[in-house]
């Protein structure tokens, strides 16, 4: 048997026979995560980690453990670790690019379909009884084929949502830390202001990790500059909008609808007056959860587990830095 150890947070869609002929595997079996003082505990005896974003990798958590060797995370994103303190302790921190890119570029399409069109709010009437026949105006959406589209945000999944968006005929603005001339020649995609972004656009997507610099990006501020018949999409992470201005701005009118995938905190409490509004389609943290994704997301954290607990370098490796 092998002299290495390692805890999984959840259990994973896919195989662990690989890893299980390499290391001593704990996989925590219950659908709630293991809880903060749990995972202090078990970092202390395990040399690998595979963690979840609903999982709080701390400064503390780090340096609690003399024998972790490697931090697996099966998501792109990782706001939940604290990069800095693993890389002070030169543990290589894993995450799954890639994979997940048209799963959720998908499920962004999806979102803003449903929003614009209505479509929750149309089969909710219908299964309620509430369809008699067919009238001129029912349930009027916005139209999507030509409409502007603001991506703000143009990495990987951003790219795949103009890619999408081509096919719709759309007019294309982006913002991004940098404006790529290459892309904007094969997108067809046009570099603005956020300011200006957000006045023109009849769609807006986000597409950005969380950061310390983008916290409650989408303020009362930003809402009041978008067009009130605009619709704001965000498969990104909650933090990035303040959820009481999007209440505000939902509840007056300031923005005519809203289709998010994630919330600040998660799960959103029952009890968030968000929950009360007709125009937010609200679906709990799932952009990725295609069965194909899911899978390649856990055996891409399964194999940075691995190489991490060799000594090989990680093949997707966040803090890649301390390989120099
Ligand atoms: C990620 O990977 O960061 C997504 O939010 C979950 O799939």
């Amino acid at each position: 048997m092998s002299e290495f150890k390692v805890f999984i947070t959840r259990r994973l869609p896919t195989d662990l026979e690989q890893l299980q002929q390499f290391a001593n595997v704990e996989v925590w079996e219950q659908r709630q995560p293991p809880p903060y003082e749990v995972l202090l505990e078990k970092v202390k005896e395990v040399d690998g980690l595979l963690c979840l974003l609903t999982d709080k990798i701390d400064k503390q958590l780090i340096e609690a453990s003399d024998s972790l060797k490697v931090i697996s995370q099966m998501a792109v994103g990782y706001d939940n670790i604290d990069i800095a303190a693993a890389t002070e302790r030169m543990i290589p921190v894993g995450y799954t690019p890639d994979v997940l890119t048209d799963a959720t570029a998908d499920f962004t399409w999806g979102l803003l379909m449903t929003s614009a069109r209505r479509i929750v709010e149309a089969s909710q009437f219908t299964r309620t009884g509430k369809w008699q026949t067919w009238e001129p105006d029912l349930l009027l959406g916005s139209q999507v084929t030509g409409a502007t589209l603001g991506i703000v945000g143009l990495g990987r999944i951003g790219k795949a949502v103009a890619h999408r968006a081509q096919g719709f005929d759309m007019r294309i603005l982006y913002t991004s830390n940098r404006c790529d001339v290459h892309l904007e020649n094969t997108l067809g995609v046009e570099f603005v202001s956020l300011e200006r972004l957000l006045q023109e656009s009849d769609f807006v997507t986000i597409h950005m990790p969380l950061t310390q610099n983008n916290y409650h990006m989408f303020g009362d501020e930003q809402f009041a500059l978008m067009k009130s018949s605009a619709v704001l999409i965000n498969t990104a992470r909650g933090g990035i909008i303040d959820p009481d201005a999007l209440y505000r701005a939902l509840s007056k009118g300031t923005i005519a609808g809203a289709a998010i995938d994630v919330t600040e905190p998660e799960p959103i409490p029952t009890d968030s007056p968000l929950l009360t509004l007709d125009n937010l389609i609200i679906t709990p943290h799932v952009a990725s959860a295609s069965r194909q994704t899911r899978e390649k997301m856990a055996n891409m954290a399964i194999d940075n587990l691995i190489a991490g607990l060799k000594g090989d370098r990680l093949h997707d490796c966040v803090n890649s830095d301390i390989y120099h």
